[in-house]
């Protein structure tokens, strides 16, 4: 299937999609319950796939089959139609929405059957910037003071001009003291690395480069935006322990400490979609106005390289 049949028939489809899980779990911000708010959005977004005529298969989904009663890694989505890869974070930032807090997103990607990475529910050392720089700038390998002086060298500014994105935890110390260390600006989050990756592509965040260590679905859904908007992204799986080990090679993976890039990760025509739950630096968030429910939403296709923004609003 090519990815036109995908832009015709499900660009729209997919935004309803990531509407109805961010209304879904709305209804949880700032109620102190993580567990809830994601099992809202994760029934609500359900529902909606299968109400779709598709032949869905959940690669990057809730998790593995014994431990996701919904929308776990293999699972069969949709009333029949084009086979499709649905990689999904039904609620990226489940603590966001627990506490109130921005950036909260539901997310959705798909793209032709067997062209998404199946990656475990593992970490994965990140690195990605935006467009319209050459190939192979940035480098995992490389260290990250070097990294911010490729990307200071090509867009011709000091390194102090640069702004790097990394998830504020204690695992990312030695990162952030060494950006600091050449002068570039750190920009920390407290969750939300997919926001984080796409912000790079997006000049008016002032993100140039996000760096460190997150989830790897997350990753997989990052490459799915960037494919969309372009930009560079390198991913490395990383393994605590056996049992990740083994996660990784139920999903198929052989070689385990290869350097994946974006066109690894998403290997054909993708689209993206994503919905505002709480306010954030890519989306407004759910609001309720005059007995009507509002929505803000972004759809991209790599295939026609075409962003839509989408502003829904519906009675309540
Ligand atoms: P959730 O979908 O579980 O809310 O994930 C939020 C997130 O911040 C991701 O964006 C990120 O990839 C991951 O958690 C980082 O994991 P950890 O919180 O273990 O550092």
């Amino acid at each position: 299937m090519s990815a036109e049949t995908l832009d015709r028939g499900l660009v729209l489809d997919s935004v309803r999609v990531t509407e109805i899980a961010a209304i879904a779990a709305w209804s949880l911000v700032g109620r102190g319950d993580e567990k809830a708010a994601d099992q809202a959005a994760v029934d609500a977004m359900r529902t909606a796939l299968n109400d779709l005529e598709i032949d869905g298969e959940i690669v990057i989904g809730e998790g593995e089959r014994d431990e996701a009663p919904m929308l776990y890694i293999g699972e069969k989505v949709g009333r029949g139609g084009p086979a499709v890869d649905i990689a999904l974070d039904p609620l990226e930032g489940t603590t966001l929405t627990a506490k109130a807090m921005s950036n909260a997103l539901t997310v959705m990607a798909w793209a032709p059957k067997g062209t998404l990475l199946n990656a475990p529910d593992t970490y994965m050392d990140k690195i990605a910037c935006g467009p319209g720089y050459p190939a192979g700038l940035i480098d995992l390998d490389a260290s990250p003071g070097e990294n911010v002086q490729a990307l200071a060298r090509a867009r011709g500014v000091d390194a102090s001009q640069i702004t790097v994105c990394v998830l504020d935890r204690p695992r990312h110390g030695e990162i952030i003291a060494r950006l600091r260390e050449v002068g570039a600006r750190v920009h920390l989050i407290t969750d939300g690395d997919v926001a984080g990756v796409i912000n790079t592509a997006d000049p008016d965040t002032g993100i140039d480069l996000y760096l460190g260590q997150g989830g790897a679905p997350e990753g997989v859904l990052a490459c799915a935006a960037l494919k969309c908007v372009g930009g560079q992204f390198q991913g490395r799986l990383v393994f605590r322990n056996a049992d990740e080990r083994m996660r990784a090679e139920r999903c198929g993976i052989t070689q385990l400490d290869k350097k994946y890039d974006l066109h690894e990760m998403v290997r054909a025509d993708a689209i993206f979609a994503a919905t505002g739950v709480t306010k954030g630096v890519l989306l407004d968030g759910v609001r309720l106005k005059n007995g009507f429910v509002h929505t803000h939403s972004m759809v991209m296709n790599s295939f026609t390289r075409t962003v839509r923004e989408v502003r829904m609003k519906r009675p309540v």
